[in-house]
């Protein structure tokens, strides 16, 4: 996900002294490594790397570049065999190659806190040898580079990432693909890699304050901003603050959740150059050994002015700063954090009404347990995926549909999956909603009322932060049903069944009486509106919803969610679809117009019968745009800035394959290809993991800013298992956890391959694994290996084969 970010920095300079401290602070050095693949040095970043062995940086040879191969994350490692003379060494990391050279990498990422740096570059300083780690995270990465910056020299024995994510061999997955075609092998390998670098264990992304006596140090980073501060306004905050290196930055009047907008301030003294870093931007930046009482206040909702040390620096009206639309506002809560590379103490925070001086809120930032969880650094409180490892590093509950399938057919991590879901239900509201993306980091019993009704800005008694993008609901909803219906985990959604039920609750009132279609505001799959893409993605939940209610016997849930889904696709084939088109509307507003989610999720949800579903996919053509196909008519395909989206490209493949046909199995071999391949195709853009967007060129959609390792862009995996070698659930309840399953090479074999093999995790004990191959004379090979509580079927040329009551099937048949 992506909403671009508007902030307002005010710069202070003062006059003070600098010390240069050790910002590379050991830690316990347990745990697993990523190390590179290859590693170059030279004068500038080169991706042509070579042997991985020992390597020295001189002034006339200052740049190493590592490569490690694909992504990685973890906490950097330096284990310095020699050092001499001075040695500031400046460190990059980045998804694509380009990054290198590019001053702030591919950073930086300021959308959010997600317990990593939000630069992506950072200098140190070494004076001794052995091994030496960076304090702060680097959440997704494949490259790597470290450029001297003083007249000394240093040799590095080896260099890499203390693993934060559990480190997988993605060739030896419990989920498995292979096939005679190895486009097709390595883009089922995109969203396996994806999942397995975005899906976190708790408590593995650390804290990132130290609070202690001193008060709480803080390293340059986005503000954590405190949870207590959501709805004050006008008011005047007060604090001790002490420079550690170059300076600090705290902010106030700032929206607790992403899109961030709020006042930036930074305070930095002046650089002695004898302790400065070289490369220090000085047009921003540094610091002093004292304490300081810096006041900032609110006043009249649009006057800020800041004191130090009881001087006043300034006094301005937020008026006179233009940021686009209205007024920098000067309500919301306050934090700490700063620009790259700084760092200093915090304590004895004081916020007080401005006008009568009420004592608002107390903190001496003395006491972990009263600072950690409040300002939003705390470990990751659960088990939980993430959007990308890179950035946001939130939990967004849409992007949570493709993860759990691909979860599903690679990684089987079903624990991970279970967090991501309990997560959101810990955030739930009362009227049943789930938050559309939550931090990893915020406690949400003490945090839920500020997110919920101040996360983007305080509306009172309103529950804000869940109704953007509130199709993201149904999303959410789809997400559990296929945790479910692959994991077989009945057990989670019989505890949680009435926190689904209320969620659906409320997405049964946003139909509108008068249509019988979905009437939300604000969507991200259409316009959400009397849209076709929002309403038959309901349809298909409510369909999904049934067989949950069935298997856990509520048969009044069953028919109430049947009856749903038959009044709603009824509204929507009534409403939307036109007929001389041959086209289901974008929404009541947009007659004539369509889009990718709107034929994908009528499809998939059955809501469109054969000849509507054959109808639309004629008109696809019209939607094709450089790798693969626009959002929808909307998007003006003159703008070299328009992206094509794997994500819904992934909701169109799985629309696609489910036709059984050849022309469409086809299309979608086209689309794999023309659409995933360029994720693979260049060593200093691929990291083996999926894109978040692609551009109509191939290239990464948003430039650096781009997330090379998105598990939303990984359709292709679980839908190469289930429609290429084959696999998948039964439908309905007796599929669930693999108990019936279907082996339907029809994709596979349309698409001209002659061999294919994969396994899923069932939940009985083993495997479901095909193995067919297809010989000159026309015969299909298959043996099939399941465990002996599950029985399945195999379906080719409409006939279908009933094999139970062993643990291996081998038959031969004429394709
Ligand atoms: C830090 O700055 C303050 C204010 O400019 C000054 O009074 C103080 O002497 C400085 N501290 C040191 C240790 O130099
Ligand atoms: C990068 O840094 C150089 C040297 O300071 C400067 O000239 C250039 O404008 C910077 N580029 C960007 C994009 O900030
Ligand atoms: C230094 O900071 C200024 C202001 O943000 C920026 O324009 C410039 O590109 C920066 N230079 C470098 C080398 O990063
Ligand atoms: C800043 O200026 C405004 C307008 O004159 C005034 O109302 C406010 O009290 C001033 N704030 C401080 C802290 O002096
Ligand atoms: C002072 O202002 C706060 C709101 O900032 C309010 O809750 C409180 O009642 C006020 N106190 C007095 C004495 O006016
Ligand atoms: C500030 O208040 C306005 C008006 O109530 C509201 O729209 C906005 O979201 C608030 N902003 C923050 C950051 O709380
Ligand atoms: C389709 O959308 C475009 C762009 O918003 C609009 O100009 C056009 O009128 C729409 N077509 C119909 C039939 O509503
Ligand atoms: C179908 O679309 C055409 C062309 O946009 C329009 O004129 C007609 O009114 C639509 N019919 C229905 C039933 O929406
Ligand atoms: C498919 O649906 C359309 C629109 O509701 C209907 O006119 C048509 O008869 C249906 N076709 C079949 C084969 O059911
Ligand atoms: C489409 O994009 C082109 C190129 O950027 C631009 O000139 C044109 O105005 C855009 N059209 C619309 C309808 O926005």
């Amino acid at each position: 996900m992506r909403i671009s970010f508007v902030a307002l920095i005010s710069v202070l300079a003062l006059q003070p002294q600098h010390t240069l401290s050790r910002s590379i602070i050991p830690r316990d050095g347990k745990g697993d490594f990523f190390t590179p693949i290859g590693v170059a040095v030279g004068n500038e970043p080169t991706s042509q790397v070579g042997c991985v062995a020992k390597f020295q940086l001189t002034p006339s040879s200052p740049v190493a570049t590592l490569d490690y191969g694909s992504e990685v994350a973890g906490y950097p490692v330096f284990n310095v065999h020699a050092v001499s003379g001075k040695v500031q060494i400046e460190v990059k990391y980045t998804e694509e190659f380009r990054g290198l050279n590019s001053n702030y990498s591919d950073g930086p990422f300021t959308f959010s806190i997600g317990l990593s740096n939000t630069y992506r570059v950072e200098t140190f300083e070494v004076t001794e040898t052995g091994p030496l780690q960076a304090y702060l995270l680097q959440g997704g990465q494949r490259w790597q580079s470290i450029r001297l910056l003083t007249s000394g020299s240093i040799t590095f024995s080896s260099v890499g990432f203390e693993a934060s994510i559990p480190k997988s061999d993605i060739d030896n997955l419990p989920g498995s693909f292979e096939s005679d075609d190895n486009n097709l092998n390595h883009i089922w390998s995109l969203g396996a890699k994806s999942v397995a670098v975005a899906c976190l264990e708790k408590g593995t992304q650390k804290a990132i304050w130290d609070v202690g006596k001193d008060g709480a140090f803080v390293r340059g980073m986005r503000a954590g901003l405190s949870d207590q501060g959501a709805f004050l306004k006008d008011y005047t905050l007060e604090f001790e603050a002490k420079i550690e290196r170059a300076g600090l930055g705290w902010a106030i009047a700032h929206p607790l959740a992403s899109p961030a907008k709020g006042i930036q301030l930074n305070l930095v003294g002046n650089l002695p150059p004898e302790t400065s870093f070289i490369n220090t931007n000085t047009s921003l930046t540094p610091p002093n050994s004292t304490w300081h009482t810096i006041k900032t206040s609110l006043s009249n909702g649009q006057y800020i002015a800041v004191a130090i040390d009881e001087t006043q620096i300034f006094n301005v009206s937020l008026k006179n700063y233009y940021v686009g639309g209205a007024a920098i506002p000067t309500n919301g809560s306050f934090g700490f954090g700063g620009l790259p590379d700084q760092s200093g103490y915090f304590r004895n925070v004081v916020v007080s009404d401005t006008v009568n001086k009420t004592v608002l809120y107390k903190n001496a930032l003395t006491d972990p347990s009263k600072v950690i969880a409040e300002y939003g650094v705390h470990e990751n409180y659960g088990s939980v995926c993430l959007d990308g490892p890179k950035r946001d590093r939130l939990i967004w509950l849409g992007d949570y549909y493709h993860t759990i399938r691909v979860i599903g057919a690679s990684t089987s991590r079903y624990d991970l999956a279970k967090g991501t879901l309990e997560l959101f239900l810990d955030w739930q509201s009362p009227s049943g909603l789930l938050p559309y993306n939550p931090y990893m980091s915020y406690d949400p019993s003490t945090a839920f009322d500020a997110f919920n009704r101040g996360g983007i800005g305080a509306v009172a008694g309103r529950e804000v932060w869940s109704l953007i993008l509130t199709d993201y609901q149904i999303l959410g909803l789809l997400s559990m049903t296929d945790y479910v219906r692959l994991s077989g985990d009945l057990d989670f959604v019989r505890r949680t069944w009435s926190k689904w039920q209320l969620q659906v609750d409320w997405l049964l009132n946003q139909i509108s009486p008068s249509t019988g279609l979905l009437a939300l505001i604000g969507g991200f799959l259409g316009p959400s509106n009397g849209d076709s893409a929002s309403s038959c993605a309901l349809v298909q939940a409510f369909h999904n919803l049934a067989d949950i209610a069935e298997a856990l016997g509520d048969t009044a849930a069953k028919t109430k969610y049947q009856t749903a889904a038959v009044a709603l696709s009824d509204a929507i084939n009534k409403y939307l679809w036109n007929a001389s088109l041959g086209l289901y509307s974008l929404s009541t507003a947009s007659i004539g117009n369509y889009s990718v989610n709107g034929m994908a999720f009528c499809i998939t949800s059955g809501t469109a019968n054969a000849t509507q579903s054959a109808q639309l996919l004629s008109a696809l053509p019209s939607l094709k745009l450089g790798p693969g196909y626009r959002d929808s008519t909307l998007v003006n395909v003159s703008d070299p800035s328009t992206n094509i989206s794997p994500n819904t490209n992934g909701f169109l493949l799985a629309a696609l394959l489910s036709q059984r046909t050849i022309s469409a199995a086809q299309t979608s071999m086209e689309l794999m290809r023309s659409l995933w391949l360029p994720m693979l195709a260049n060593r200093e853009t691929s990291t083996g993991a999926s894109w978040e967007y692609v551009n109509v060129g191939g290239d990464p959609g948003l430039g650096l800013y781009t997330s090379l390792a998105h598990p939303w862009g990984g359709a292709p995996t679980y839908l190469l298992t289930e429609h290429v070698a084959g696999i998948q659930t039964a439908k309905g309840p007796s599929g669930f956890g693999y108990q019936n399953w279907v082996v339907d090479p029809f994709g596979g074999i349309a698409m001209g391959i002659k061999r294919a093999s994969a396994s899923v995790v069932t939940a009985f004990e083993g495997n479901v694994e095909v193995k067919w191959q297809i010989d000159d004379g026309g015969m299909i090979d298959v043996t099939i290996k399941a465990p002996r509580q599950t029985k399945g079927v195999f379906k080719l040329n409409g006939a279908a084969r009933f094999l139970s009551g062993s643990s291996i099937y081998r038959f031969r048949e004429k394709i």
